[in-house]
């Protein structure tokens, strides 16, 4: 049999997990979690470049760990823990920047706009995200992401940065692919009609699972809408198409069917279609949110898994780091060959 495919993913623990969480990646991390080799992580250190107080964090880490888990993923099939555990990444990290350059990371997209929106805050490790990401995904020789659309270019900065590790210190890393079963990535817009939703912006039109099932209603119906189209074969506006893809996320083929054909007949009630959309959406949520509440609460559980997550990821990231140093060239004496001490 071939060895499984390894899958590496990871979230900020910059707030709550939303919708845009779930389907762009979440879902993907609980279908992927039996067949392949999977590392899924809370991304603290990353968190530091946009959110770095001390005061939430531990807050923030358990309130990832347990939705992820409240949303099916699996602790005993997949890898579950914390980046700030593993310093075998931070290491690669550093060799990693050795070959990252100053003009390529600053015409990333988000570092654009990530300096924009904190000019007093444009600190380093904002610029050199996209490599931490790399060796997030390298440190295991991870191929396969399940990410949503944002990811796509920082993807292709870890392709660019294991091909020129390869071609400077021999073939070893694998050229990773952000993955959504061959689908498009997906992106789940604001409720708005403005960008995407977020942990840390917009709260008031970003559906959290952790939502009760009032607030999802409220937000819903405040989705932006419009007096609906006046002429058949009308395109859909994007923050319609919006909700449409919420609705075919949540609700019944036929029900989304109908929705369709009365939008194409221009007799499309927007009212009717929030108050579908919002009670399929509570029926979905609603179990998750009860699940992770009680998790949260339980913090030897927690600790548990991040304590057997960062015994199976070190012992991954360790293996690499060690194969690492030895291609550097930091392989100085013969006590040298295991990476450890000299
Ligand atoms: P956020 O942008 O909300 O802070 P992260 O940056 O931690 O979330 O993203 C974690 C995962 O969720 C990534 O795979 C990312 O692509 C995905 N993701 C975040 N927001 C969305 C969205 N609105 N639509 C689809 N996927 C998303
Ligand atoms: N940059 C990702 C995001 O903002 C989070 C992340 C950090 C990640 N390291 C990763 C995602 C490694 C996939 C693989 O969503």
């Amino acid at each position: 049999m071939s060895p499984k495919e390894i899958v590496v993913s990871g979230i900020r623990s910059t707030g709550k997990l939303h919708l845009g969480n779930y389907f762009g990646a979440i879902r993907n991390y609980v279908r992927m979690q039996q067949s392949h080799e999977c590392f899924f992580f809370v991304a603290d250190v990353h968190s530091l470049t946009t959110h770095p107080e001390a005061t939430s964090m531990q807050e923030n880490v358990f309130r990832i760990l347990s939705e992820c888990i409240a949303a099916g993923l699996d602790p005993d099939q997949a890898t579950l823990f914390v980046q700030s555990d593993l310093p075998q990444t931070l290491e690669l990290y550093a060799y990693l920047n050795m070959i990252a350059y100053k003009g390529e990371l600053e015409k990333t997209a988000s570092f654009k706009e990530k300096a924009r929106n904190q000019p007093d805050n444009v600190n380093a490790g904002l610029l050199t995200y996209p490599v931490l990401m790399a060796a997030d995904i390298l440190i295991h020789r991870g191929a396969l992401v399940p990410v949503g659309k944002d990811q796509e270019q920082h993807l292709e900065m870890t392709r660019n940065l294991a091909v020129r590790f390869n071609h400077k210190y021999g073939d070893f890393f694998p050229e990773p692919r952000a993955f959504n079963f061959g689908e498009p990535l997906v992106k789940i817009g604001s409720l708005d009609g403005s960008g995407k939703m977020s942990k840390s912006e917009n709260a008031l039109s970003t559906i959290f699972l952790s939502d009760p099932d009032d607030q999802i209603l409220k937000k819903v119906k405040k989705a932006m809408t419009d007096e609906g189209p006046q002429k058949p074969g009308t395109p859909m506006p994007p923050y319609i198409q919006n909700l449409f893809q919420l609705l075919e996320l949540f609700s019944e083929k036929t029900v989304v069917a109908a929705f369709r054909e009365d939008y194409d007949q221009c007799r499309i009630r927007y009212g009717d279609l929030k108050q579908q959309l919002a009670r399929d959406m509570t029926a979905f949520i609603g179990p998750i949110r009860e699940k992770a509440a009680a998790l949260q609460a339980d913090r030897p559980f927690l600790n548990r898994i991040m304590k057997q997550g960062a015994e199976k990821a070190g012992s991954s990231a360790g293996a690499t780091i060690r194969e690492v140093r030895r291609r550097i060239g930091f392989n100085y004496g013969p006590g040298d060959q295991d990476g450890s001490v000299r």
